[in-house]
C-alpha cells in the first residue's frame, strides 16, 4: 500500500545552527515511527549542515526547489544533483509561493520534475487553487491544467519519484484548513485524473499529500480519507513536538 509522507516546509525561517538544532530535537521524537516517510525542507543555506545531521536517522532532506539544468552559466541557481550532494532525497516543486511571487510556471515545474527525477531525487510537485478559483468553481479545472502541465511527458516509471501535495492556496498560513471532505474530493479527482493519463496502477501508487495549515488535531481526520496519503507542513513543522506529534498521527 502507499506509505504515508509527512513534510515539513521550512520556508525561509531558521538559520544554520536553528536548523540543525530542530532537526535534532526532532530525531529522537520520531525514532520510533517506521511507518511514514518524514521529511524536512530546510533553506539552501542549512542543507548540507542539516544533510549531516540527520544521516542514520528516518528523516530524509528535501530542498525547498531546484533549477532543470545541470550546471552552467546560471547565476544564482541550484541543480539537482548538488541538492543530492547536500545529502537531499526530494525537493519542492512549484509551491504556491513560488508560483505566486517568483514566476513559476507549469512549464517550469515540468522541466524541474523531469531534471529532478534524473539527478536521483523524488519530486514533491505541489498544485492548488486560490480562493477566487475555488469560489468561481474553477477548482477542477485549475487542478487539471497544473497536473497536466506539471507532469507533462513523464514515463510511467518516474512515477516511482513523483509525489503530488495538493495545497488550496486559501489554506495556507491562513488557520483554515480545507475539511476533510474538501481535500479527499479533490484529491479523488487528482487519483481518477492520473488514472486517466498515465494508467491505473500509477493512480494506485502514487502518494497525495495534503498542505495547507494541518497541525496535530486535524491530522487524523485528514489522514483517514481514502485518497490523503501525507501532509506538507509548513508553520506547524518548525516546533519539533508539533511537527512530531504530526508525523506521528
Ligand atoms: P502551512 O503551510 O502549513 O503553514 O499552511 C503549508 C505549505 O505552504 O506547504
Amino acid at each position: 500500500m502507499r506509505k504515508p509522507v509527512i513534510a515539513g516546509n521550512w520556508k525561509l525561517f531558521k538559520t544554520i545552527t536553528e536548523s540543525v538544532a530542530l532537526v535534532n530535537e526532532l530525531k529522537p521524537l520520531v525514532a520510533g515511527n517506521q511507518g511514514v516517510e518524514i521529511v524536512v525542507a530546510p533553506v539552501f543555506t542549512a542543507l548540507s549542515r542539516v544533510g549531516d545531521a540527520i544521516k542514520g536517522s528516518n528523516i530524509s532532506m528535501a530542498s525547498q526547489d531546484c533549477y532543470w539544468e545541470e550546471e552552467g552559466a546560471f547565476t544564482g541557481e541550484v541543480a539537482p544533483k548538488l541538492l543530492k550532494d547536500a545529502g537531499c532525497s526530494h525537493v519542492i516543486i512549484g509551491h504556491s509561493e513560488r508560483r505566486q511571487y517568483f514566476g513559476e510556471t507549469d512549464l517550469t515545474v515540468n522541466k524541474k520534475a523531469k531534471a529532478a527525477i534524473a539527478a536521483g531525487l523524488s519530486a514533491i510537485v505541489c498544485v492548488g487553487e486560490s480562493l477566487t478559483e475555488r469560489e468561481s468553481d474553477q477548482t477542477f479545472n485549475v487542478i487539471e491544467t497544473q497536473i497536466k502541465g506539471g507532469l507533462e511527458g513523464l514515463a510511467d516509471l518516474a512515477f516511482t519519484h513523483i509525489v503530488i501535495a495538493y495545497e488550496p492556496v486559501w489554506a495556507i498560513g491562513t488557520g483554515k484548513t480545507a475539511s476533510d471532505a474538501q481535500a479527499q474530493e479533490v484529491h479523488a479527482f487528482i487519483r481518477q485524473l492520473i488514472a486517466r493519463l498515465f494508467g491505473k496502477p500509477v493512480a494506485d501508487a502514487v502518494r497525495i499529500l495534503y498542505g495547507g495549515s494541518v497541525k496535530p488535531d486535524n491530522v487524523k481526520g485528514l489522514m483517514t480519507q481514502p485518497d490523503i496519503d501525507g501532509a506538507l507542513v509548513g508553520g506547524a513543522s518548525l516546533k519539533a513536538e508539533s511537527f512530531a506529534a504530526i508525523a506521528n498521527f
